[in-house]
């Protein structure tokens, strides 16, 4: 559910010459990393995501700027606006995204458990209700 979708407090290294933030599968977050993407030069307004998946999970990170997740998992729905490069978002199998509100020069990036596979994607809003229903 979307109460499983938490905020993560990474680590941050700084120092005077600025900050790392080192993000280890199955330490720093609950699942090995296959796979990294990133969305930039998002035009102002364009909304993202608008899909589900049956198993990926994923830890999304305001890599740079700033822009809101809209999870709904067909009961419920939380926004969760990301803004700094050392928190993520954990988001677990079963739950609806749209990605929004982008600021310009935003950088989202994301940390895979499982290759790209686009059987795994839910992209109709009904189908995804039905699956959870029967689920
Ligand atoms: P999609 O995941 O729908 O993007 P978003 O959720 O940001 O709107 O992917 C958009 C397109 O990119 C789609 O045609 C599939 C392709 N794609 C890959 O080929 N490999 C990948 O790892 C990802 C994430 C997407």
């Amino acid at each position: 559910s979307i109460y499983n979708c938490n905020v993560i407090e990474l680590k941050k290294i700084h120092n005077r010459a600025g900050n790392i933030t080192p993000v280890s599968g199955l330490s720093d977050i609950p699942f090995a990393i296959k796979r990294v993407y990133y969305l930039y030069d998002v035009p102002g307004g364009e909304v993202r995501g608008g899909h589900a998946h049956y198993e990926l999970q994923q830890l999304i990170v305001a890599a740079s700027g700033s822009f809101d997740v809209l999870l709904d998992d067909g009961k419920n729905k939380k926004i969760m606006t990301l803004n700094r490069p050392n928190f993520g978002l954990l988001v677990t199998p079963g739950i609806w995204r749209d990605l929004l509100n982008f600021s310009s020069g935003a950088v989202l990036l994301v940390l895979a458990s499982l290759p790209y596979d686009e059987t795994d994607y839910i992209r109709d809003y009904q189908k995804f209700i039905d699956y959870k229903n029967e689920s």
